[in-house]
């Protein structure tokens, strides 16, 4: 059993996966004393790595009473599937969305002084910022005054270009404190760590199942997939994307709709710019079930039909997806789904190379099946970018405390 720290400033974990939020806040010398997510291996990880603290269960069906008292912080990166633009069927109805009226439930029953909360990027422009707009009001609705800011993991040090929208509140009167960048290509700041810095020595290591001694330090989950030669849906027919856009800027134009008031009517911003060409940018076709509803509203015919809806499995081969990932520069984002292929081997990056783009220690091992370990590392904060979340917020907490303190003594002295 772990000893509580008394001085500490507690936290409780919400929707914590394997722990890449919750370990930052520890590495930054917090206390995180419970937390709660569903995902069986994630669950596994999190107790190996960092405390049996954490309950296994769906959030929805646990009560508050279940959780402990007198915390400082709540985190929470609640699930962003619903809210992702990559998910092109995003609406506000996706009953995922309102996972975070769980967070929003815990924080009023508990009154913790600040919550962190962390979700992708396409939550800024769910229907025209309306999401987020409603998440804010929530949070104010019951005493915290909220920001949010959209952070690159990059500008702190994370060898990857990974965004993320990271909401603070407090219902203290106190600074919502975001961390300065170090990081990036201006003067004064230190230049961005690529991938080669962080993976580059397991570059040439064979991958295996079993952990090994790597001159002298102990290497785990160096594990991949090495389906480098995959499909993708790609277009039937060979298309003209100007000729397509400019058909679609003609029937904008007799149809009367405005641009603004298409990208309204799908929930989109600034996207329908693209297929009409506007501002005579190189202009992007719609995709299938965008074109059939485009069709409804504008009425054009079936002249690009076939072009634009047929779809066909093609191969992708190892040549052309060998410029997945960067190497010279941060990686692309880590995504939960799959792993993207090492820019110069015949397999995706290891299990053990994605979790230290994420910033996760060396010795952090993953539980779980290969797609699992990938799932949990892609769905994570990286690591440092937490630290550096939860290193202002300390510094808050501690000043406040300090303050607290001197306030009683003077109190006492008056009486
Ligand atoms: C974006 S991930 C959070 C990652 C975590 N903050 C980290 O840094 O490693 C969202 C997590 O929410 C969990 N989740 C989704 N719905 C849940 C529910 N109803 N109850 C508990 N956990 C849930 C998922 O299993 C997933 O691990």
């Amino acid at each position: 059993m772990k000893m509580r720290d008394k001085k500490k400033h507690k936290v409780v974990g919400l929707f914590s996966g394997c722990g890449g939020l919750d370990l930052g806040f520890i590495q930054a010398g917090l206390d995180v004393v419970w937390a709660n997510d569903f995902f069986k291996e994630a669950v596994e990880t999190y107790k190996r790595n960092i405390s049996e603290h954490i309950v296994l269960g769906d959030i929805t069906q646990i009560s508050s009473s279940d959780i402990p008292d007198d915390f400082d912080v709540l985190l929470g990166g609640f699930p962003c599937q619903g809210f992702s633009i990559a998910n092109i069927k995003r609406s506000m109805k996706d009953e995922r969305n309102f996972l975070y009226k769980e967070m929003l439930r815990v924080i009023d029953d508990k009154q913790p002084k600040y919550f962190v909360a962390e979700n992708v990027k396409g939550l800024l422009s769910m229907q025209n910022g309306e999401i987020i707009k409603m998440i804010k009001n929530d949070f104010e609705e019951i005493g915290y005054v909220v920001d949010y800011e959209l952070m690159k993991a990059s500008d702190y040090g994370v060898p990857q270009h990974r965004e993320r929208v990271v909401i603070i509140g407090n219902r203290l009167g106190l600074k919502n404190p975001y961390p300065e960048k170090t990081h990036g290509n201006e003067k004064g700041l230190l230049p961005y760590i690529s991938t080669k810095e962080a993976v580059g020595f397991l570059s040439k290591v064979r991958i295996r199942d079993k952990s090994f001694i790597l001159k002298g330090t102990k290497i785990i989950n160096h594990k991949a997939r090495t389906n480098v030669h995959d499909k993708f849906w790609g277009r039937k027919h060979k298309v003209n994307q100007f000729d397509i856009c400019d058909y679609l800027k003609f029937w904008r134009a007799e149809s009367g709709w405005s641009t603004k008031r298409v990208d309204e009517h799908f929930g989109y911003a600034h996207t329908a710019g693209h297929w009409f060409r506007k501002d005579n940018n190189s202009g992007s076709i719609p995709n299938p079930s965008d074109w059939w509803e485009l069709k409804k509203i504008l009425g054009f015919d079936d002249k690009y039909d076939k072009q634009v809806t047929e779809l066909e499995l093609k191969p992708i081969t190892f040549e052309q997806s060998l410029r997945i990932n960067n190497w010279d520069t941060p990686s692309d984002t880590i995504t939960a789904t799959g792993p993207e292929i090492h820019p110069n081997r015949e397999r995706r990056m290891s299990v053990r190379e994605c979790a230290l783009i994420q910033t996760f220690p060396p010795d952090f091992e993953f539980v779980g099946s290969l797609g699992n370990m990938y799932k949990q590392i892609g769905n994570a904060v990286p690591v440092l970018m937490a630290q550096r979340i939860a290193d202002g917020i300390k510094k808050e907490l501690d000043t406040y405390d300090e303050q607290q303190r001197n306030r009683t003594v003077r109190e006492q002295v008056l009486k």
